[in-house]
């Protein structure tokens, strides 16, 4: 342990972090430790890490002095935030910024840092198509993260750009939902353009390769994606993988920001995003990329195969 590179795996607990630490715990032999942090040691999911080799240390990115202790003494640190847990692009930008001070305290030698593209560079301040929101973004969770870029600036960073989970159908409540004739149905406002998508599992997994080519990938950006579908295409997919009909609705962006969950006016413009600027998002991503980091990246066929007791359609 003690000659082994030390990985602080921020998110360890989660579902992009998780897949790190677990993909160095699978590797004993392969000259990484893990430390994950988390704010809550004893939860399940810290204990399991522990179980596998894990060091799991306390901290929060909300609080910048308990980040600088739990990255003391490592080599690298996987650097994540969920703005899902609070829907501001501002809090956002503020871990993120609590994390790159923490890294630059510790002297660590590599850094990846988990973002997004800025959506507002795709489209003139005055483009009416979608609404601004937050007072300042088009889609919070994205331009915030790339704001936050400037953060890291300086130290020995990779930035990575990540794509849509295809494992939010059973995680995040936007799989099929079944109508009274039998039918699955689902609707995103995504025309007939492609979706970057991917196993998120193997997103932890191409951290690992970054982290293991070492210096070839500092001050580098790798956008990746494990395969990009239409929705009919994911749509015929799933059908045939669950034995059911699953249909998909193309329905207009404003409509589905209408849809009152919360985060639908940013989920609208998200996907809007995607469809609208299609070449853009598709052309910063690439799954040969991500296949050269991660030898065993997933189709979405191999994905739905592994997962599809997860995907509990209601
Ligand atoms: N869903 C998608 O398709 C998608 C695609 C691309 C990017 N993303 C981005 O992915 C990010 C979320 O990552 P994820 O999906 O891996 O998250 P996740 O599975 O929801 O897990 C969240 C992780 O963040 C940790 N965390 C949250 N707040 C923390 C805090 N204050 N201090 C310390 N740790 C904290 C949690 O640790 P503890 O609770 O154990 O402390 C947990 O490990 C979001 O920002 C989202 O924009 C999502």
């Amino acid at each position: 342990m003690a000659d082994k590179k030390v990985i602080a795996v921020v998110g360890s607990t989660g579902a992009q972090g998780g897949g790190l630490a677990r993909a160095i715990l699978d590797d004993p032999n392969g000259g990484f430790a893990c430390r994950a942090i988390t704010r809550d040691p004893n939860k399940a999911q810290a204990q399991a890490l522990a179980a596998k080799g894990a060091e799991v240390v306390k901290a929060d990115i909300d609080d910048v002095d308990s980040l600088k202790k739990a990255f003391a003494g490592a080599y690298g640190a996987y650097c994540v935030t969920n703005f899902w847990e609070h829907l501001s692009g501002e809090k956002e930008k503020a871990q993120a910024r609590n994390l790159a001070e923490a890294a630059k305290a510790a002297g660590l030698k590599h850094v990846i840092w988990s973002t997004l593209e800025d959506t507002r560079k795709l489209m003139a301040p005055d483009d009416t198509r979608m609404p601004m929101l937050q007072q300042k973004y088009r889609v919070p969770h994205f331009d915030a993260k790339d704001e936050a870029n400037a953060y890291f600036a300086g130290l020995p960073v990779t930035y990575l750009v990540t794509s849509f989970y295809w494992d939010n159908l059973y995680s995040f409540g936007l799989g099929p939902k079944k109508g009274d004739d039998g039918v699955y149905n689902w609707a995103f406002p995504m025309g007939n353009k492609r979706l970057a998508g991917i196993a998120v599992e193997d997103i932890g997994k191409v951290a690992y390769g970054i982290f293991k080519a070492g210096s070839q990938y500092i001050g580098k950006t790798v956008g990746i994606t494990g395969e990009n579908l239409t929705l009919d295409e994911m749509s015929e997919k799933l059908s045939k993988g669950l034995g059911v009909t699953v249909k998909y609705h193309a329905v207009e962006a404003d409509a589905y920001r209408g849809f009152g969950f919360p985060g639908a006016d940013e989920m609208g413009n998200m996907f809007q995003v995607y469809r609208d600027f299609e070449k853009e998002v598709l052309g910063a991503r690439s799954s040969d990329a991500a296949r050269s980091l991660n030898p065993s990246l997933q189709t979405f066929d191999q994905w739905l195969a592994k997962n599809k007791s997860k995907i509990a359609l209601g």
